[in-house]
């Protein structure tokens, strides 16, 4: 009994694995209509988008993908316009080619190709009863008239019955015909709690095209179901639109193309779904409104504070904007190889602090660098916003890097602070003199790690078995060759001493660990060794039956 209960507490602290698709290992980068192009989408402007990606050196950047959004398909008074096995027809009038030729014409600059679809099928196919491909079922088998779908452009798109096996078919038979066409990019938007089953299908559909398409849910998907969205699809939209619908053309369409309210409010929910990225399933924060200057709504502290954020959230970067009118100062934005190796990290970060106008957000990367960002999130007014490297999560000095203009600040000892203007940011990268390697972390023989003692850094430490022989191990990666000290933390509540071996590489030597008192009192042990360039082991063996004493961490400088 009491087993199993630990075994919930284990499953519910860890992350639900991401989708095995095997796609997306880190963030998508590319162009989605939406933002820009909107509700008028043709090939001809698709096109000329993705010139302007690879003319722009952004393709090079790894910004691949050309996302066409809704409004490629035709209406009529009852819906969507449908094909000979009920799927959405595609409007001839805008895509005169088909969409294989503009995929095409995508793959052939060495881009990537995104297509755009909802749940269900659509009001048309039911009517004409159409047939499944390659089955002997029709429309009317699967549709469940009863019920319709949210579509945002031509609705009426009936809600399927998937206890029907031509339901499974249908959808793959629209996932076979976009394969075909060569789509490398799937975004399902509408989805929602009640789309779980559809979500399924389409995962299904995907997968047995043996096409690799990228599979993107959309839009405000409820964090409730965050684990059934990072097993089935490799990135799900947290909010509802970024754009701010107030530009001055049909719809709210044109610049603007979003507002400041709109991207910050990203903020809050980045720090609610950060547990859910990571490899192969990511937080979509939505496109990235960045190329065309102010017009697009935003002030270049702004906008920069906007790209800051996607990095550090590891979020998709698809830009919204219209590349065949970009700005210098954006282009600029948008190429930093700084800014893009921090999103393609994969690492998402927390927030460390949420106060006022002023935001303080942190992650690791594997490498042991922490990269930071500064907000000063509000509309008027400089504001001096602060950190310690105790919050970001290590103590030391560190060497600094301003992450935009690429410059060294130099070492700095214990805390950071930035007075900035209303929405700009300050992104470095920090890398600690000196690295601590947790035991708990460690690979343990003859031990465990635990918490039942206080002082301890980290989330523990490890009481290694009373026998000898018991050991920690710790990997330890050094930037060059050379003479390290190295410092281990422990505890031992009895008086008497609890030698221990300590192998570096081959190399051995022998530590006294005396008592400290009691378990609760932590004292440093430092001594110095030779490291190897890359990883070395260090290996901590207790000599005695009495074991070694309790080891909390390695700091190595
Ligand atoms: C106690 C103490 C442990 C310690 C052990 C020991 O059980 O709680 O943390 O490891 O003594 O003597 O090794
Ligand atoms: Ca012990």
């Amino acid at each position: 009994m009491l087993a199993a209960v630990a075994l919930v507490a284990t499953a519910l602290a860890v992350p639900a694995a991401a989708s095995d698709n095997g796609l997306s290992i880190r963030p998508a980068m590319g162009w989605s209509s939406w933002s820009f192009v909107r509700r008028w989408p043709d090939e001809n402007k698709i096109k000329a988008q993705a010139d302007a990606l690879v003319s722009s050196g952004l393709a090079a950047k790894g910004f691949v993908y050309v996302n066409l959004d809704d409004f490629y398909q035709k209406c009529d008074s009852n819906g969507f316009v449908v094909d000979s096995y009920g799927r959405w027809a595609v409007d001839t009038a805008k895509f005169p080619s088909g969409i294989k030729a503009l995929a095409d014409y995508v793959h052939a600059k060495g881009l990537k190709f995104g297509f755009y679809v909802t749940p269900g099928i659509a009001k048309n196919a039911v009517t004409a009863n159409k047939p499944i491909e390659g089955t002997s079922y029709h429309a009317q088998d699967i549709a469940d008239t009863t019920q319709t779908h949210k579509n945002y452009n031509c609705k009426n798109m009936y809600r399927l019955k998937y206890s029907h096996p031509g339901a499974q078919a249908f959808i793959n038979s629209w996932a076979n015909q976009m394969a075909s066409w060569g789509v490398d990019y799937l975004k399902i938007d509408g989805a929602d709690a009640t789309t779980i089953a559809d979500v399924e299908a389409w995962d299904k559909a995907l997968r047995q095209t043996g096409r690799p398409i990228n599979f993107a849910l959309s839009n405000n998907l409820p964090i409730a179901q965050a684990d059934t969205w990072k097993r089935l699809a490799n990135s799900w939209r947290t909010q509802g639109d970024v754009e701010c619908y107030c530009g001055s053309g049909p719809n709210g369409s044109g610049y603007p193309l979003t507002d400041w309210s709109h991207v910050v409010s990203r903020f809050n929910s980045a720090a609610s779904w950060q547990p859910y990225a990571g490899p192969g399933g990511w937080n979509d924060y939505d496109s990235l409104q960045i190329g065309n200057g102010d017009q697009v709504g935003l002030t270049a502290d702004q906008r920069r504070s906007h790209m800051t954020h996607w990095a550090m959230a590891a979020s998709p970067l698809l830009l919204g904007t219209d590349l065949t009118a970009l700005t210098s100062v954006d282009l600029a934005m948008l190429k930093n190889d700084r800014l893009i190796a921090v999103n393609q990290d994969g690492v998402a970060a927390q927030r460390i602090v949420n106060s006022g106008v002023n935001q303080v957000w942190r992650k690791r990367e594997p490498g042991g660098d922490y990269i930071v960002a500064l907000y000063n999130t509000g509309t008027s007014g400089n504001s001096t916003v602060s950190v310690t490297w105790s919050q970001v999560g290590f103590t030391g000095p560190a060497a600094v890097t301003n992450l935009w203009s690429g410059a060294s600040e130099g070492t700095v000892s214990s805390s950071y602070s930035a007075t900035l203007r209303p929405g700009e940011t300050r992104l470095i990268r920090v890398r600690p003199a000196g690295q601590r390697y947790e035991a708990e972390n460690a690979a343990i023989s003859q031990g465990a790690a635990e918490s039942n003692h206080s002082g301890f850094s980290g989330t523990g430490f490890v009481n290694g078995d009373n026998v000898a022989g018991s050991y920690v191990e710790f990997t330890v990666n050094a930037a060059a060759a050379g003479t390290a000290t190295l410092t281990l933390r422990y505890a031992n509540g009895t008086s008497i001493n609890r030698p221990m071996t300590i192998d570096v590489d081959g190399t051995t030597i022998t530590r006294d660990f005396p008592g400290t008192g009691n378990w609760d009192t932590w004292a440093d042990s430092a001594f110095t060794v030779s490291l190897n360039a890359g990883a070395n082991t260090v290996r901590a063996t207790a000599t005695t039956a009495n074991g070694g004493p309790n080891l909390d961490y390695l700091d190595v400088s």
